[in-house]
């Protein structure tokens, strides 16, 4: 297969804070090609977001990145600032979950849209708003000719996270990062919105990292899933396992339904407990607390990242036996 677009390995993020080190991201790897989808699933403080702001060179003063991140090449962690902003305006672009992060409230989206082009890309402003316009057809705002000259503030919370992806994907970027993109939506915006990614996917061949708490929403448009958990690898690999023959019990929690072997009705599940913190993570499994398949051994030995043959990852010690067994059992 062709070189992958982006490869990352062994990624750490380290926040060194007043009451000690945390390590908001603990030894991820993952890599995908051009036109592919990754979600990044995780509950809340799972370090998603540090996961994205690492390639995006966004952490915060206190944080440090090590590992690598290669991107079509080019090593992104330690990259002269200079470089990285080139790269981030026109290469990699990141959409954030509230929309108004990337929006400036004072200004017409019309001029917010072509600065982007005339900055970037050298456009007239007649040009540049020509452009703008086609982009948000594509992320089908309609009467875009007209609306273009609105403030943000006069589209809804859905138009205006329209206006974001357009926005990001004016450069023509070959990796979108998508941060939630629309857990600030109700159900019915989030599913166009999530359905417009897939269609934008296709027509731009964009490769996108998409994060979000919910399993739910990746299983539509991505071909590949990373589950974290405190900072780690929970498992990895294609959507369809992932999603439809989850092993690891965190899988099995989020999914918010157990697999039973004994009836086909599915028990509806879900995790009790918070996750841990950071700074006092126990020894072992992070997860081991709210873990109903907990044995011995998770209390006091983390479990290893196994990487298993068709890229896939996983890193539990009840799932490591279920799959031995397994194993031995059709073997027998
Ligand atoms: N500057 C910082 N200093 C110390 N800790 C930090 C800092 N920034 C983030 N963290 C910690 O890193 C961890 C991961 O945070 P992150 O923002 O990646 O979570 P997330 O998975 O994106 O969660 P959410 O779903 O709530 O957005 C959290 O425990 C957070 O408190
Ligand atoms: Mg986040």
């Amino acid at each position: 297969m062709s070189t992958p677009l982006l490869q990352v390995k062994d990624l750490q993020v380290k926040f060194h804070t007043e009451d000690g080190i945390v390590t908001a991201v603990n030894n991820l790897n993952f890599r995908l090609h051009q036109g592919e989808t990754l979600g990044i699933v995780g509950e809340s403080g799972s370090g998603k977001s540090q996961t994205a702001f690492s390639m995006m060179g966004l952490l915060a003063k206190n944080g440090v990145a090590s590992g690598s991140i290669n991107f079509d090449g080019k090593e992104l962690i330690g990259m002269p600032t200079k470089e990285l902003n080139k790269l981030r305006s026109q290469e990699i672009a990141m959409i954030f979950q509230d929309p108004m992060t990337s929006l400036n409230p004072y200004m017409k989206v019309s001029d917010q849209l072509a600065e982007v082009l005339i900055l970037h890309k050298g456009m007239s402003k007649k040009a540049a708003i020509n452009e703008a316009i086609n982009m948000l057809d594509a992320v089908k705002i309609p009467e875009a000719k007209k609306r273009i000259h609105m403030y943000p503030h006069e589209f809804s919370g859905g138009m205006r996270q329209r206006v974001v992806i357009a926005m990001a994907l004016l450069c023509r970027p070959r990796l979108l990062i998508a941060d939630e993109p629309t857990t600030a939506l109700d159900v019915t915006v989030q599913a166009q919105i999530m359905t417009l990614l897939g269609e934008l996917k296709q027509d731009f061949n964009t490769s996108i990292i998409m994060i979000t708490h919910d399993l739910g929403v990746v299983a539509g448009i991505c071909d590949r899933v990373l589950v974290m958990y405190a900072g780690r690898t929970m498992a990895y690999g294609p959507t369809d396992e992932i999603f439809y023959h989850p092993t690891h019990p965190y899988t099995i929690g989020l999914l918010g339904a157990m697999p039973r072997l004994d009836c086909d009705v599915e028990t509806l599940h879900t995790i009790a407990g918070n996750p841990p913190n950071l700074l006092n993570l126990p020894a072992g499994c992070p997860f081991q607390e709210r873990c109903d398949k907990v044995m011995d051994i998770c209390r006091h030995t983390p479990p290893e990242l196994i990487f298993l043959p068709n890229e896939r990852q996983r890193a539990c010690h009840w799932e490591h036996e279920y799959h031995k067994q397994s194993t031995q059992g059709e073997s027998a």
